[in-house]
């Protein structure tokens, strides 16, 4: 078995999800392969069983470059094992989830795709208090602080929303 993950990201978190999968598919034995989508021209995607790709979320899209990756190669996704992720703020709070799954990735399932994918992954962000992003980052970041500080959550350090176990358990239930 051959696996492709490809992956959109502007601040980061995206990559080091990407990342994870990537090792943990590895880990099971699955020759894979790991690709930024930025500025990607071609990428033959058919010696692979299975293609994941993912994407951050910014102001409900997803990057350029995975939105593109999933439009190039429609046509021979369609004949592959399919899974799509995400990474956002709408994943880390229970209330939000359902919207983030509906948007971030039915929708775009179902427009970007020609078959159902074989999973999707809701996957939470991070919140850094000495970010040197900019500022429209910074006013996002405010609420997302907020959110967390609501749920007692200590915001003068980074705080990673991602539950890096439900990563890794649904990256094996992918391949076993
Ligand atoms: C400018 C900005 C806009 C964002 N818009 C959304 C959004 O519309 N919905 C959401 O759930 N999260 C949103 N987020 C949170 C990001 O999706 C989250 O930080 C994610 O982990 C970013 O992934 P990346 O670092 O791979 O780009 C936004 C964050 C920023 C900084």
């Amino acid at each position: 078995m051959k696996a492709l993950v490809v992956y959109g990201t502007r601040y980061g978190t995206a990559t080091e999800i990407a990342e994870e999968i990537t090792s943990i598919l590895k880990e099971e034995g699955v020759e894979t392969d790991l690709l930024d989508s930025r500025g990607l021209k071609e990428w033959d995607v058919t010696p692979y069983d299975l293609v994941i790709v993912g994407s951050g979320i910014k102001i409900g899209k997803w990057t350029k470059g995975a939105r593109k990756f999933l439009d190039k190669n429609k046509s021979a996704l369609a004949d592959r094992k399919v899974a799509l992720f995400v990474s956002c703020g709408a994943a880390n709070k229970e209330e939000s989830r359902a919207e983030g799954q509906e948007k971030y990735l039915d929708d775009v399932a179902q427009k970007h795709l020609i078959n159902k994918p074989v999973a999707t992954g809701l996957f939470g962000s991070t919140f850094d208090p000495d970010s040197k992003q900019g500022f429209l980052y910074k006013q996002v970041m405010k609420s997302v602080k907020k959110d967390l500080e609501k749920q007692g959550i200590d915001v003068s350090k980074p705080v990673d929303c991602r539950d890096w176990d439900e990563i890794r358990t649904w990256t094996r239930a992918l391949v076993n």
